[in-house]
């Protein structure tokens, strides 16, 4: 396993981390259910990372309705302090009208309940899960500065906030002398690089962390689709509301090209998928999603592959987003703001 520091913080972490999205079989009213891993195969499927090097596991709330804390919590006592644990905030937890959001009353009594199921003191990285539009970001990271002070929380991130968005707490956080996001998540892969626009120049900008999720673009890109559905897959068991949306027609090149690229190394497409990932500058751990034992050990060994030159043209030739309009104009303009354009007119 390599390690890769998580933005300014001086703090490593595996460039492979564990998801526990399948732990646990309870559904979540907004994040219904990915999947149904009991205490014993959490049990295994945290082994089996730690022995492979993984010092990050990834879980939230709203996972399996507080269930995959739960077994988290669980499994993890023992070497609570051998991994980094990071969770979530925003989702609804309860019917009432405040039982979600990023209001310092939803947040206070989130954070409590995720450290009792998880049976810790303090989490090392609590993301915000989502935008909030009725609450103001002022009161979020207002609360979200006091746990940080309180020493029930390490590090702050922003899950699937857009770039504005975080850029914006960034501001506040310097402003008002307070913590600040020190790491950004993404679903980010090779059918989903809309990130690549705006949320990854303003992180690394910014000195941000980036950790993935969907690396997988929830197992499409294993290659298992390709001749039809397969029902016994989180793709033939969950809604469209709930799958990430990609353009699958380029899906079927991006497959296409990753079966080449696999065959080419002898391994498999899934491997490639995330090796991809791991070769991409900006991001600093791709978090892992398995539903069986064989699934995360063939995961896990991803690190192990390096691609070359030539496999990763050809997987950015088939997955390439449309450049947007202001990268268009930002290209035009770059030549004359380089020092070379000055010396010549010197
Ligand atoms: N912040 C957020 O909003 C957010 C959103 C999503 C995920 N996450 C985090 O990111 C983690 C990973 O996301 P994800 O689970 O969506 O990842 P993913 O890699 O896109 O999908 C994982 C699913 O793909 C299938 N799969 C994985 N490896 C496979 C293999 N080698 N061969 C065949 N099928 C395979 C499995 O489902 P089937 O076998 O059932 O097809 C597995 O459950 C989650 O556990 C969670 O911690 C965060």
């Amino acid at each position: 396993m390599k390690y890769r520091l998580l933005g300014r913080t001086g703090v490593w972490v595996s460039e492979l981390s564990l998801g526990t999205m399948t732990f646990g079989g309870r559904g979540h009213p907004v994040y219904g259910a990915m999947g149904a891993l009991g205490p014993d195969e959490a049990d295994r499927f945290v082994g089996a990372a730690l022995d492979a090097g993984v010092n990050l596991i990834d879980t939230a709330d709203a996972y399996a309705n507080g269930e995959s804390e739960e077994l988290l919590g669980r499994v993890i006592r023992q070497r609570r302090a051998d991994v980094l644990i990071a969770s979530k905030v925003i989702a609804p937890l309860g019917p009432g009208v405040n039982d979600h959001g990023l209001t310092r009353l939803h947040i206070m009594r989130a954070l409590e309940e995720s450290l009792r199921r998880l049976r810790t003191d303090y989490l090392d990285v609590y993301y915000v899960h989502n935008w909030d539009p009725l609450t103001p970001l002022e009161e979020t990271l207002g609360v979200l500065d006091d746990v940080v002070r309180q020493g029930k929380v390490r590090y702050l991130g922003a899950a699937n906030l857009a770039a504005w968005q975080i850029s914006k707490g960034l501001g506040l956080s310097a402003l008002h002398d307070r913590a600040r996001f020190v790491v950004g998540q993404t679903a980010y892969s090779l059918v989903t690089r809309d990130a690549e626009h705006e949320l990854i120049p303003m992180g690394v900008d910014a000195g941000l962390g980036l950790t993935v999720t969907k690396p997988l673009a929830d197992g499409l890109l294993t290659g298992k689709f390709s001749n039809g559905p397969v029902p016994d897959s989180r793709r033939g068991r969950i809604g469209s509301t709930l799958q990430l949306r990609v353009d699958e027609q380029k899906a079927v090149r991006v497959v296409d090209v990753l079966r080449t690229v696999a065959e080419r190394h002898a391994t498999t497409s899934a491997r490639v998928a995330i090796a991809w990932l791991l070769a991409q500058p900006a991001v600093t751990s791709v978090t892992l999603g398995a539903r069986t034992p064989d699934q995360l050990t063939e995961n896990l060994t991803a690190g192990q592959l390096t691609l070359t030159a030539q496999d990763l043209a050809e997987l950015d030739e088939a997955s390439r987003p449309a450049p947007p309009y202001t990268s268009y104009m930002q290209s035009n303009f770059a030549p004359i703001r380089t020092p070379a354009a000055h010396q010549l007119d010197s």
